[in-house]
């Protein structure tokens, strides 16, 4: 747990200073300076940022030589990041039970994370795929009633379906796809839909494109990243493929093991005990009112970047298989810096009034590309201005001796497997 005795942080600037005699280490700052669990020592700097100096801890702190996260985690995405990250923050600064909150929740790693390690996850994301893709991981239905409900369907009844989509799938699976897209519409409007149908909606929605013939398609690009009907024609064309038949059943199936493969029935509890107390909301995230004053103990965010990573167009065929019109749907796309800086201090205040009083807030801040701007520089200032403490920064860097150089205070080169994340903390 972090607490307010970094006495000594401000003079350091080597890691041996943290290997000093001192036992355990008391505080994150104190673990992070010392941390040598992949054979590499921390490199620590200090940032002037907005007349604050900061604390940049730099290692290998996370992922490669660690076990792979749980597999319910592989949903595709854009821009998710690894279960690892919040994995690493959850287990130092929260206690079993605490809510763990992500406000740009995406595919929900957060969340799932916190829930298999028994901490109560909540999440908001403005796009209404995010619960979809999310919800149903925290109640997982048996494979057996799963297996039932999808062989209950009519999913070769005639249809109205989309024909520029035969692009993409055979016509007999388009005859199914658009039947089980009906299904989950009118069991959505019914208020009829259970777990079983809302866990297939989620793999469905996942195994609509792709590269391989674990998809309902033909090969593509996978369905975070959706290409046009015109691009996907090209597609095939030059690979001279046509649309084959599938199984969608099947592909559901063995997706969902997968899935479910590492779920042991002690995390089936954990999983189900903290359904029962989540909260997803599908809203922007600087207004939040469903969530309590002072009753977030973690925060554990990656937010739209400045690079525009275009969510709606990316998103179309998931947003038309789930009967959501992406024109409703108003992600952050900024682009100007100062406006970006403005939106995450509102994000900030927010974030500061659900929060405990000593809660923390991790705040990822991506790779550095092509360098021009550090994201800190701006996520700084924002959590400051709304009153927040700026703890320190942590460089996730798998590569950081190569790298390290770039971490000062000159120049920005590309960065390798690299996550920043700003640390900050509501005062108690
Ligand atoms: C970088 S992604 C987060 C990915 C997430 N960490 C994961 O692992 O899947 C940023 C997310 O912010 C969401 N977003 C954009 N504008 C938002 C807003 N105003 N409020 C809440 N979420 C927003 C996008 O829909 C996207 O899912």
């Amino acid at each position: 747990m972090d607490d307010d005795s970094e006495q000594g942080l401000l003079n350091m600037t080597v890691p041996s200073v943290w290997k000093t005699k001192r036992g355990k280490p008391k505080t994150l700052a104190d673990e992070l300076g010392a941390f040598e669990e992949f054979g590499k020592e921390t490199i620590v700097l200090y940032n002037q940022i907005a007349g604050l100096s900061v604390p940049v801890f730099i290692n290998e702190f996370w992922t490669s030589g660690q076990r792979q996260a749980n597999k319910l985690h592989e949903i595709s995405y854009r821009a998710c990041f690894k279960p690892q990250l919040p994995k690493f923050f959850i287990d130092r600064l929260t206690e079993a039970g605490d809510v763990v909150y992500d406000p740009f929740m995406g595919r929900g790693t957060t969340l799932i994370e916190a829930a298999l390690l028994g901490r109560v996850p909540m999440g908001c994301d403005i796009n209404p795929l995010s619960s979809l893709l999310t919800a149903p991981r925290l109640r997982i239905p048996n494979i057996e009633d799963i297996e039932a409900r999808l062989r209950s369907l009519e999913l070769d009844e005639p249809i109205e379906t989309r024909e520029d989509l035969l692009a993409f799938y055979h016509p007999n699976v388009l005859t199914k796809v658009c039947n089980l897209r009906q299904y989950f519409i009118d069991r959505r409007a019914a208020q009829a839909n259970d777990s079983i149908d809302d866990w297939i909606q989620m793999v469905a929605t996942n195994r609509l494109t792709g590269h391989s013939p674990g998809f309902f398609s033909v090969y593509t690009m996978p369905p975070n990243q959706a290409v046009s009907v015109d691009s996907q024609m090209k597609i095939n064309e030059k690979r001279k493929q046509t649309p084959p038949e599938r199984d969608i059943i099947a592909i559901i199936l063995k997706k969902s093991r997968a899935l479910m493969k590492e779920i042991d029935p002690d995390q089936q509890g954990l999983l189900s005990n903290s359904a029962s107390r989540s909260l997803l909301l599908a809203r922007s995230c600087d207004d939040t009112p469903e969530i309590a004053h002072d009753s977030v103990s973690l925060v554990v965010p990656s937010p739209p970047f400045l690079k525009i990573v275009a969510y709606e167009l990316d998103n179309w065929l998931r947003c038309w298989f789930n009967g959501i019109n992406p024109g409703d749907v108003h992600l952050w796309q900024i682009q100007d810096p100062a406006a970006w800086q403005a939106k995450m201090t509102d994000v900030f205040r927010e974030l500061r009034r659900v929060l405990k009083p000593g809660g923390h807030i991790a705040f990822e801040v991506g790779e550095i590309s092509h360098g021009k701007i550090k994201l800190e520089d701006l996520v700084i200032p924002a959590g400051h201005d709304a009153g927040l403490e700026v703890r320190l920064v942590v460089i996730n860097d798998q590569d950081f001796t190569k790298t390290s150089n770039c971490w000062g205070v000159s120049n920005q080169t590309k960065g390798t497997n690299t996550n920043r994340i700003v640390l900050l903390r509501k005062a108690s």
